[in-house]
């Protein structure tokens, strides 16, 4: 039986936080561990460059996922796991996309569109502050995609129009020059839950609320501390449906557990205890990971060593399908 392809890749931009985790991490670890599965997971370090140009910052963030995924589980012998940059085919394809892609596909892509939306409320010229990199965005992701035949992407709802654009790039070049690349297929999973951050919102680094995974106990706890709760007394019925300290207890519980909290709540149960709980909670699903992620995070060249060789790995089929892709426009050697 062939396995079924899985990719995603992870822009370095950030410290990983608990909504990542819930929402992204874990269940592409767990997916990642099923034998009819072939995982691609990169970390996407050419896309952070359009959103941030703060080198210290992007070179942490790579760091810190890297060691994150590794901490949590993620086995590099069974998953291919990669820096987009250390496969330079993935830039090459990239062009060859470039010209296969209609400017007006890219002009009605959600990113470019809010960023001149945005332009447009502040009273600045539509093209302020806007670079090629932001516009012809969904063209590297297209790559990074299309490279390694895909069949599978997992991605957020604000994801899915860009893997619409890769379809049709896909199917332009498929059109033009004969079939070479297979149509990847968007996985949006309504059920991970999305979890909610300290002010209430969804939890995200863009409204600061965030809770990040591997802080030490103390700050953790501290964070938890800082959940929004509303005004009840210990002894008052308190309700779960609108409460983000249940539903990140319910994001780290069993069902047992969760039935537990829920009658916790009924029962008046005070928001220090309730946050005493969920400190505890997550803290023994964390506590090791975190001793792993702390010990990488010390020995970056341990990091390193393992991306290089996921490299080596994804050149392997990045190397084949580039001469094949060169071949059918033909550039590259004479005959
Ligand atoms: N753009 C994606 C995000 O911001 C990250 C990403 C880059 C990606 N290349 C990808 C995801 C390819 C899936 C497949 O979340």
């Amino acid at each position: 039986m062939t396995k079924e392809r899985i990719l995603t890749g992870i822009t370095t931009t950030g410290t990983p936080h608990l909504g990542n985790y819930v929402g992204a991490i874990r269940p592409a670890i767990a997916s990642s561990k099923n034998d009819n599965v072939e995982s691609f997971l990169f970390l996407a370090d050419l896309h952070a460059l359009i959103k941030c140009q703060q080198p210290e910052q992007i070179n942490q963030s790579t760091k810190e996922i890297a060691a994150t995924w590794l901490a949590l589980g993620l086995d590099p012998d069974k998953t291919v796991f990669y820096r987009q940059s250390d496969v330079p085919e993935i830039s090459e394809l990239c062009w060859i996309l470039t010209c296969m892609t209609a400017k007006g596909l890219m002009n009605r892509a959600h990113a470019y569109k809010d960023a001149v939306d945005n332009n447009a409320n502040n009273g600045e010229d539509a093209d302020f502050g806007i670079t090629m990199g932001l516009f012809s965005y969904p063209v590297l992701m297209a790559a990074d995609i299309l490279m390694f035949n895909a069949d599978k992407v997992p991605v957020g709802r604000d994801q899915t129009q860009h893997l619409e654009i890769a379809r049709d790039i896909a199917q332009r070049f498929n059109h033009t020059y004969g079939e070479v690349f297979k149509l990847p297929e968007t996985v949006v999973d309504d059920s991970v839950a999305l979890l909610n951050g300290l002010d209430g919102r969804k939890m995200s680094k863009s409204y600061n609320n965030t809770i990040p995974l591997f802080l030490g106990q103390k700050q953790l706890k501290k964070h938890i501390n800082k959940i929004k709760t509303n005004l009840l007394e210990p002894g008052e019925p308190k309700d779960t449906s609108d409460s983000t300290v249940f539903q990140i207890w319910e994001a780290f519980a069993d069902t047992s557990q969760t039935d537990y909290m829920r009658k916790e709540f009924a029962n008046g149960i005070a928001w220090g205890e309730a946050k005493k709980q969920l400190f505890e909670l997550i803290d023994a699903e964390l506590s090791e990971p975190r001793e792993r992620y702390n010990s990488l995070m010390d020995d970056p060249a341990a990091i390193e060593k393992i991306l290089k060789a996921g490299a080596e790995k994804a050149r392997e089929h990045a190397r084949p399908l580039l001469a094949k892709v060169k071949k059918a426009v033909g550039i590259g050697a004479l005959s």
